[in-house]
């Protein structure tokens, strides 16, 4: 029995030895990526000994799916296996391949390549560790309406909405009074993703209306902490309104008043020409009443 198991406990022994892992390095955090930029995703490996870097082979996939993400062995890229979405949107650094740096540059990254990614590197020994990419993308300044925007009374209950769009991932929104205290009764907070991914996000909060009241709403991404925020405020039974609509407001005010300005020109030039006109047709007028005096008198004259 003895002598049957030892061989076999050797051989698995060499086993393990010939496949002896080399250490390999991701970061242990996961990684944050900006929707649309590019992100380096960070692996490197120290193998025992000089090597050259025609003897590396990296290999990195999606650790999930086993999808081919890049790869690279004896000095030449290997896109073979390379899953259609990672389709011109990759590269490694070969230089710095024989320092030991497996790192993959990925382009224009989108909400779909969020997840886990596994860097194997072969250098006679062979390893392998798996990072985390997050993606996140920052929301549009929030906007705050108001349900109707005539006929408020103190005592009614009124829909605040709170809209922001293009964000990633779903942000938390904070409603807060005037003093700063948090609303969270009477919230609800719904999200819809676009084709990219994207969130667009609706929060209503309802309140009972009291006069010279103040209501803000505040974004917060869990990866990008606080984002933009917006406020609308109720003074006695009107609103005032909120600085986008003032400025809308303004800004059709003054298109109106260049119009009045550059129609009250045309009037009043049209108004000197008639004026001219009539003098002309006076002068006109007076010229040939001249010449037919003149013409009389030569006649008297004769
Ligand atoms: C990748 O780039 C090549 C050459 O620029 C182009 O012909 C091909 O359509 C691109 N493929 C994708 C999926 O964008
Ligand atoms: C690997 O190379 C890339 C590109 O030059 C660089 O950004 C990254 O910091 C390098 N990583 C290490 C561990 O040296
Ligand atoms: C309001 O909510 C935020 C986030 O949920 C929390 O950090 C803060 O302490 C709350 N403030 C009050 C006054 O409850
Ligand atoms: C929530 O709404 C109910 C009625 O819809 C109202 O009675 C209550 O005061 C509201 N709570 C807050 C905190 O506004």
């Amino acid at each position: 029995m003895m002598s049957l198991l030892m061989p076999l406990m050797l051989s698995a022994m060499m086993a393990v030895q010939t496949v002896a892992m080399m250490e390999v390095h991701v970061p242990d955090q996961p990684m944050v990526a900006l929707h649309g930029r590019d992100v380096t995703l960070n692996c490197s490996f120290r193998p025992a000994g000089t090597f050259n870097a025609s003897d590396v082979t990296v290999f990195w996939q999606l650790t999930d799916t086993k999808r081919g993400v890049y790869g690279y062995s004896e000095g030449h890229v290997q896109l073979v296996d390379q899953a259609e979405s990672f389709v011109n949107r990759t590269n490694m650094f070969p230089s710095e391949l024989g320092l030991g740096n497996a790192s993959l540059l990925l382009k224009k990254v989108v909400v779909a390549d969020e997840g886990s990614y596994t860097c194997f590197v072969r250098v006679k020994e062979y390893g392998s560790a798996a990072l985390y990419l997050q993606v996140a993308a920052p929301y549009s300044k929030p906007v705050v309406t108001i349900q109707s925007e005539s006929n408020l009374r103190p005592g009614e209950e009124v829909a605040l909405t709170c809209v922001a769009y293009g964000g990633y991932p779903e942000a938390d929104v904070m409603w807060q009074d005037g003093a700063g205290r948090n609303l969270t009764d009477n919230v609800t907070t719904s999200v819809v993703a676009n084709e990219e991914g994207l969130f667009s996000l609706t929060s209503v909060l309802t309140v009972v209306l009291e006069p010279n009241s103040t209501y803000s709403c505040q974004l917060i991404n869990p990866l990008l902490g606080e984002e933009g925020n917006a406020s609308v405020t109720i003074t006695g039974q009107n609103i005032s309104f909120p600085p986008v609509a003032l400025w809308v407001t303004i800004g059709l005010a003054v298109c109106l008043l260049v119009l009045l300005v550059a129609l009250a020109a045309v009037c009043r030039r049209k108004i000197k020409e008639s004026c001219e006109e009539a003098r002309r047709e006076a002068e006109e007028a007076k010229e040939l009443e001249e010449d037919e005096s003149k013409t009389a008198m030569t006649l008297l004259k004769s």
